[in-house]
């Protein structure tokens, strides 16, 4: 495959300091559809290690509310207004799929306004559903889509089309719909709903997408739908359909919900994604003298173990300003580089951190004593098999590190070597590596660079922004 290298001049660099990111050209507004990072052509970009990482940013908004505010705005009546939508291209796919659903949207960057119809006004779409490269858009939507009286079709690209559906076709099926799918189990699906059942659905994998695809389905039965998880998976569905006025409540483990609400459209503002912020605080954290603020990330309890797992190890970390907005907790962290001692990820808190591993895995190698990582085949199913994705980037680096099949074992005090790293089309492979070459012994590059687009196109700005 042929890549462009479009190295800028150096007078593009950043300047005052011997070390760069290299400016490259910009890739596509991420509005548009995507390049495919699989059709030659993938960017490059160049990181050499900063003397810090400091400054105050912020960042865009949150991946997983973001999809959930925009469906749900489409079946409530009415118009909602979305403050700091996520500028990631998985959510522009949701947004994508509403529209097709005959659902007005109108967006001026991350301003979003989305005049919903009610439980009953989405509209049979004239071409199938395209879920770009989102599980989230996919595996929610599914339950909405089994709620209607027409059937659908809904595909994905070639990673998503690899990306497991038996988890949502089995309790949609349980509730009456029928849903044809590639091999019984991949992408395109085709659904066709219609008079659904309330069900009691124990999950048998801690996911909130599974959890929000049978709460979503549950809208559109008479009754009340419920489901048990084990562990607590992130509960933004459940704040996000009481603000916008569902009957909901949750007791020890299980969330119930009455179907046939009056869901009314809203204001609302998302807080910024603190899986995004993951990057940059093992970005201060790992950098010698860094110093980080991030402005208004959100901070569910759900969703915010990696905090606590961070100062476990040691990590100085400063929460500041905490408030709650739209029923979520958003607040500032102030970040500073600290001497990790290490640990393990495990059990529950493998289900936590799930998204964070990638680049907790790279801030594991410079821990004092290693980071292991256990009950995490999950990782095999995402955008990328991120155990291998992660370990063939760290042994380009000179990192050791073991690869179990649900796992990894990484041990600590080790060196980066400067390298040529491949997102291989994962964004969150491409933003961990980011952060990997800033502790390199040289310039590093990093191939398929646009894929952090995904949840997070201004990254690179973003990091040239706090790179001194
Ligand atoms: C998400 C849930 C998680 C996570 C994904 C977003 C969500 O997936 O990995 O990036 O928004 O509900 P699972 O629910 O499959 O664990």
């Amino acid at each position: 495959m042929e890549r462009e290298t479009g190295i800028e001049p150096a007078t593009n660099s950043l300047e005052g300091c011997d070390s760069t990111i290299e400016l490259l050209p910009r890739i596509p507004s991420h509005f548009s559809k995507l390049p495919s990072w699989h059709d030659g052509t993938g960017l490059q970009r160049r990181i050499s290690p900063p003397s810090s990482i400091s400054g105050a940013i912020t960042l865009p908004g949150d991946k997983s509310i973001s999809h959930r505010y925009a469906m749900i705005a489409a079946i409530s009546e009415g118009e909602t207004r979305i403050h700091n939508y996520s500028t990631g291209a998985d959510c522009h796919s949701t947004l994508g799929c509403v529209r097709a659903l005959g659902i007005e949207v109108e967006a001026a960057g991350t301003e979003i306004l989305i005049r919903g119809k009610g439980l009953e006004g989405l509209r049979r779409p004239t071409a199938d559903l395209d879920a770009g490269n989102s599980g989230s858009t996919i595996r929610m939507l599914s339950g909405i889509l089994a709620g209607q009286p027409f059937p659908t079709r809904i595909f994905g690209d070639e990673s998503l089309s690899r990306r497991p559906m038996r988890r949502i076709m089995q309790p949609l099926a349980q509730m009456g719909a029928r849903i044809r799918a590639r091999e019984d189990q991949f992408p395109p699906l085709e659904i066709e709903g219609g008079r659904l059942r309330p069900i009691h659905y124990d999950l048998p994998v801690p996911s909130a997408q599974v959890k929000t695809c049978v709460l979503f389905a549950g809208l559109f039965v008479e009754g009340e739908t419920s489901v048990t998880e084990s562990l607590r998976s992130r509960d933004h569905t459940e704040i996000a359909l009481r603000e916008f006025g569902a009957n909901l409540q949750v007791e020890r483990g299980a969330i119930r919900i009455t179907g046939s609400p009056r869901l009314a459209g809203r204001e609302l503002r998302v807080p910024s994604d603190l899986s995004s912020a993951a990057f940059f605080l093992a970005a201060a954290l790992l950098v010698p003298g860094s110093s980080l603020v991030i402005h208004g990330v959100g901070m569910n309890p759900t969703r915010s173990a990696l905090l606590d797992f961070l100062v476990s190890m040691g990590a100085r970390i400063r929460i500041l300003n905490l408030e709650s907005r739209n029923g979520e907790l958003v607040g500032d962290i102030v970040v500073e580089h600290s001497t990790l001692r290490g640990g393990v990820i495990e059990k529950g808190l493998t289900a936590a951190l799930i998204d964070e591993i990638p680049v907790l895995a790279v801030l594991g190698a410079a821990t004092e004593q290693g980071l292991t990582v256990r009950d995490a085949a999950e990782l095999r199913i995402k955008e990328t098999d991120r155990i291998r994705t992660v370990a063939d980037n760290l042994r380009r680096m000179g990192v050791a590190v073991e690869e179990t099949e649900d796992g990894m074992v990484i041990p600590g005090r080790q060196k980066f070597r400067a390298a040529a790293l491949d997102s291989f089309g994962d964004h969150r492979i491409a933003m961990a590596f980011a952060v990997a070459a800033l502790r390199a012994d040289g310039e590093s590059v990093i191939d398929g660079a646009e894929a952090a687009s995904v949840s997070f196109p201004e990254f690179w700005e973003t990091l040239r922004a706090c790179y001194q």
